[in-house]
């Protein structure tokens, strides 16, 4: 399966899926340096919290290439200074900055440029890899929840798009699928940046899986109308008492839970920040332009303040089971030890 961002060893650089073309073109963009990473995340040309962790990873190797100063002191420090601008490139999925963090710590003893090159980029190979085989493990354990045939709900695009391949919530979908299970997706298109419609749909109508797109404010009437099994989305951000995800993911599991239907998230032990509990987490506030000028047009008056969270919270009381890769927890809290 096609990767979502790889290394490049014949230029020595980031290549990665620009995802802000989709769905009308699948192109993978070059990424020579910190400062084309650090837009590329800020745009969403890369996005999702487990491909954010991996990019992170990438970032500090690419860091380590362009990094200047001959004596070792001067060196590391260049690299710890664009590593840390990297990792608030965004502030809400956890994985971007447990991925920096990650490669840094593999720097070691390493003290000469090539030393570091070296160790880190291992290192972010090793979290792509890793993410890859989480995922597949989410899979497998998600993929028995469903019922056959089942109809699933997603919002926002937790597929291969958003980790290094095969996803997280589309991730429990297609091991249903490969498993022999008949499944279709109802993907919400997932207001402002339609990450649902462009990406979710893009992806699953690639793999052959039926999917229907629907505005977001539609979920809680075709919950109501029968005919939803599950609800699966991913995560940015676990935290002791709640599920950060894509802002829209906490009303469709109010309304899950008001239509007794089960709403499981789908996530990599990457995902989860074993320090914080949710009212300490930044939520992203992202741009007025992405609400107020829909497709090129003036949707909203000049002057009229927008407000554009990028992701909301949901209390653990509303989460049926959280999928990691190491099974499913009806508790969440068991996550971390509780
Ligand atoms: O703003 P985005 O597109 O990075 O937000 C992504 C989401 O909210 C996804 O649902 C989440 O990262 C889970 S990805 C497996």
């Amino acid at each position: 399966m096609d990767r979502t961002l790889w290394w490049d060893h014949d230029r020595d650089r980031l290549e990665l899926i620009d995802q802000t073309l989709l769905p009308c073109r699948y192109e993978s963009i070059a990424v020579p340096d910190v400062e084309a990473l650090i837009e590329a995340i800020r745009v969403l040309r890369v996005r999702g919290a487990p491909a954010l962790g991996a990019a992170g990873a990438y970032g500090v190797a690419l860091a380590a290439r362009t990094a200047g100063g001959d004596e070792s002191l001067a060196y590391l420090a260049g690299v710890r200074r664009d590593a840390a601008r990297i990792r608030s490139a965004r502030p809400t999925a956890v994985n971007l900055a447990w991925g920096v963090d990650r490669a840094l710590a593999a720097i070691g003893d390493a003290r000469t440029p090539d030393g570091v090159r070296a160790a880190t980029l291992a290192e972010a190979e090793r979290i792509a890899d890793e993410d890859a085989a989480m995922c597949r493990a989410i899979g497998t354990h998600g993929a028995a929840l469903l019922p056959d045939p089942a109809t699933v709900l997603t919002h926002c695009n937790a597929g291969a798009l958003a980790c290094v391949e095969w996803g997280t919530a589309l991730g429990v979908v297609r091991s249903a699928v490969e498993a022999g299970k008949k499944v279709s997706v109802i993907a919400c298109e997932t207001r402002p940046l339609l990450q649902g419609a462009r990406l979710s749909a893009f992806e699953l109508r690639r793999d052959d899986i039926p999917v229907t797109v629907c505005p977001d404010s539609a979920a809680a009437h075709l919950m109501r109308s029968g005919g939803i099994d599950a609800v699966v989305v991913g995560a940015d951000r676990i935290c002791r008492d709640a599920v950060f995800n894509k802002i829209g993911t906490y009303a469709h599991a109010i309304a899950a839970r008001y239509h007794g239907i089960p709403f499981y998230v789908a996530a990599p032990s990457s995902t989860l920040d074993f320090a914080s509990r949710a009212a300490e987490i930044e939520i992203e506030e992202r741009g007025r332009d992405e609400v107020a000028s829909s497709f090129g047009v003036e949707t909203v008056p000049p002057g009229v303040p927008v407000r554009n969270p990028a992701f909301d919270a949901t209390p653990f009381a509303l989460v049926t089971a959280v999928i990691t890769e190491r099974g499913v927890y009806s508790d969440p809290g068991e996550l971390f030890g509780s």
